[in-house]
């Protein structure tokens, strides 16, 4: 902490991680080096040696040294993706990506969906326009918390059990975080999907305390969804979603669908923070705790290794990470330069183009020189 205060500088912490996520990282890592070394940005890079190829030939996955060192010192974590058909448990996967997830207590995932050309938008007769909203997902409970058991395993009779965990505090961050967003955007709509028809205990928890706290944003719309109507109405119409709330699974698997509605994986950006909101049991350190930002994609195996993986989600999780520590109006300007990557087809096959990684980057990074 003392570093910090000190040095004024922010130490990024890097994880590559599995598959394509080295490729995309390094065009983000080239975005981040064109900040520091171009425009003077205080920022030092860490690279960090975590992953699969770690993990099979040491066995390491997130080692306590480094844990600490990120809560101590990093002011950010950028991420790839973690993911490796060698390792079929996954178990370096789940240690690394919830331990920083779990272990900074980063409960708000925050997913933009948005698109940014009205030819990435796959719907008959929409436009980039009508797809314009940002999901809070629930980030350190739900079903992800990894509690329940097996029982019986291998024989006839054997029983498996994930718990879903869903605490009182928990919940209510994530809505308010959720609608304080929407209050300092100029939203008008929130819309909480759950599944309280079936999932009474739980979900009648979301119900309550979505319509409790709503009651404290009047100028806000409070709409509850279904989370299977909600996939429909996706497709349906984008155009009527401005902010969604919802739990750890349910916005896990709304974000791809809506990156399908943004162009696909490889235009979709994340971060997981923990912002201040204001809760009786909340703590002191509010949203200026380091943060982790990641594409929301995967490792995508079969695209590893061939230079096509679209590493424009990884420059907008850039633009993401840099608004976070405190320069706003650079994620502004990387949108503006994907934007216009898309609109003059510099970009991978899976948007229209036919550059390769590496050109993409190329190309954002002489874009971004003249973008000042
Ligand atoms: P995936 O996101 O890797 O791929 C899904 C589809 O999207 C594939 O068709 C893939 O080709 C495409 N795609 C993804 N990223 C792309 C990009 N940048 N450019 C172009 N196309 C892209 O999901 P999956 O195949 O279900 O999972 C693969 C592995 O990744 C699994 O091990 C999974 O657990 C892991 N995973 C990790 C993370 C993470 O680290 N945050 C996220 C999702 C999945
Ligand atoms: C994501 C991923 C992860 C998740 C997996 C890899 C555990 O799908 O970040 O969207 O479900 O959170
Ligand atoms: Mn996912």
């Amino acid at each position: 902490m003392l570093g910090k205060v000190l040095t004024d500088r922010k130490l990024i912490a890097v994880i590559p991680g599995d598959g394509i996520g080295p490729e995309v990282i390094a065009q983000a890592m080239r975005v981040l080096a064109f900040y520091r070394d171009e425009r003077g940005l205080p920022l030092d890079i860490w690279s960090l040696d975590l992953g699969a190829d770690r993990f099979l030939r040491d066995g390491t996955t997130y080692p306590a040294e480094v844990r600490d060192r990120i809560a101590r010192d990093a002011s950010a974590v950028l991420l790839g993706a973690l993911g490796d058909p060698r390792v079929p448990g996954l178990d370096h996967a789940r240690d690394i990506l919830f331990g920083i997830r779990f272990g900074l207590d980063l409960y708000a995932n925050v997913r933009p969906i948005r698109a940014l050309g009205d030819r990435l938008v796959p719907l008959r007769g929409r436009v980039a326009k009508d797809v314009d909203m940002v999901v809070f997902r629930e980030n350190t409970e739900g079903i992800y918390v990894g509690m329940g058991g097996q029982f019986k395993r291998g024989t006839r009779d054997e029983v498996a059990i994930s718990d879903d965990v869903n605490t009182r505090k928990g919940v209510e961050r994530l809505i308010r975080a959720g609608f304080e967003w929407a209050k300092s955007h100029g939203k008008k709509r929130v819309h909480m999907a759950d599944k309280s028809n079936a999932m009474r205990h739980a979900h009648e928890l979301w119900q309550r305390v979505f319509f409790e706290v709503a009651r404290e944003y009047s100028g806000i719309e409070a709409k509850h969804v279904y989370v299977d109507a909600l996939c429909l109405y996706l497709v349906q119409d984008p155009s009527a979603f401005e902010v969604i709330v919802t739990c750890n699974l349910f916005g896990d698997i709304v974000t791809d669908l809506g990156a399908a509605l943004q162009g696909g994986l490889g235009m979709a950006a994340s971060a997981n923070v923990h912002p201040r909101v204001a809760l009786c049991c909340d703590d002191a350190h509010g949203d200026t705790r380091v943060a982790l930002f990641e594409p929301v994609h995967g490792s995508a195996p079969p695209l590893a290794g061939k230079d096509v993986a679209n590493p424009l989600a990884s420059v907008l999780t850039v633009g993401m990470m840099l608004a976070h520590l405190g320069w706003p109006a650079e994620e502004r300007r990387l949108e503006g330069v994907v934007a216009k990557a898309i609109a003059e087809k510099k970009c991978t096959p899976d948007v229209g183009g036919d550059l390769g990684t590496r050109a993409v980057g190329d190309w954002v990074v002489a874009e971004l020189g003249r973008a000042f």
